[in-house]
C-alpha cells in the first residue's frame, strides 16, 4: 500500500509549505488540492460553469497564471461548496493518493473524504493575524498591491464559508494530530511534521 499523509486546515495555515517540505523529505509527491478549485474558480471567473470547468480539467490548467490571486480563491470556495463539483475531483485526488512511491495532499477534506484512510493526518493551524500576515507577504513578494485589511478580511471569509458548507467542510478528522504554526518558523513546523510521519513509520 502506498504510504498516504493529509494535510488539512484552514488558507494560509502553512499546509502547502509543510506538505511540499514532507514531500521532498521523505521522497513523495505533493498535490496542493486547493488548486484544482482555483483552476475551477479560474475558469468560473472566465465565464464556464462551475460544474463542467471542474469535469473537464486539465493538468496545464493548475499551472494557469493568476490562480494565487484573493480573486480566483474567492471564486474557488465558492465553486467548493457545490457536491458536483467536489464529485468531479475525487477521482484524480483518490488516484494521486494511491501512488506507489507515496503521496502528501493538502486541502480541507483530505482526512475527513478524500483520504479517511491515510497513514498520517494533520490538521495545521494559526492564529488569523499570522495566517493574514504570511499571506500578505506572498502576496506582495509577487506584486501585489493589498493591505493587512483586505486579506484578513479575504481569508474569514472564506473559512467561514468552506467551514459552513454542507459537502466537505472544512474541520479535523478525529484521528488528526493538530499542528498549531502560530509560534513556529518553517524549519519548527516541519519538524514536527516530520517527526508525526517518523513516529507513524516507526509502528
Ligand atoms: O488551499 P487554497 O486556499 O488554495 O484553496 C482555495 C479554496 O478551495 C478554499 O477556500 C476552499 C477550496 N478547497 C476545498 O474546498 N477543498 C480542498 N481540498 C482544497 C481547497
Amino acid at each position: 500500500m502506498a504510504f498516504t499523509i493529509a494535510i488539512d486546515g484552514p488558507a494560509a495555515a502553512g499546509k502547502g509549505t509543510v506538505g511540499r517540505r514532507l514531500a521532498a523529505h521523505f521522497g513523495f509527491a505533493h498535490l496542493d488540492t486547493g488548486l484544482l478549485y482555483r483552476a475551477t474558480g479560474r475558469r468560473m471567473l472566465d465565464g464556464e460553469g462551475p460544474v463542467e470547468a471542474a469535469q473537464s480539467l486539465r493538468p496545464g490548467d493548475l499551472d494557469a497564471p493568476g490562480l494565487r490571486t484573493p480573486e480566483v480563491g474567492q471564486a474557488a470556495s465558492r465553486a467548493a461548496a457545490l457536491p458536483e463539483v467536489r464529485q468531479a475531483l475525487v477521482d484524480f485526488q483518490r488516484a494521486f493518493a494511491a501512488r506507489a512511491g507515496g503521496a502528501v495532499l493538502d486541502g480541507r477534506d483530505i482526512g475527513t473524504v478524500i483520504c479517511p484512510e491515510a497513514d498520517v493526518k494533520l490538521y495545521v493551524t494559526a492564529t488569523d493575524e499570522v495566517r493574514a500576515a504570511r499571506r500578505l507577504a506572498e502576496l506582495t513578494a509577487s506584486g501585489h498591491d493589498i493591505g493587512y485589511d483586505e486579506v484578513l478580511a479575504d481569508l474569514r471569509q472564506r473559512d467561514a464559508r468552506d467551514s459552513a458548507r454542507a459537502a466537505a467542510p472544512l474541520k479535523p478528522a478525529e484521528d488528526a494530530v493538530r499542528l498549531d504554526t502560530s509560534k513556529l518558523t518553517i524549519e519548527e513546523a516541519v519538524a514536527a511534521a516530520i517527526a508525526e510521519v517518523e513516529r507513524v513509520q516507526r509502528g
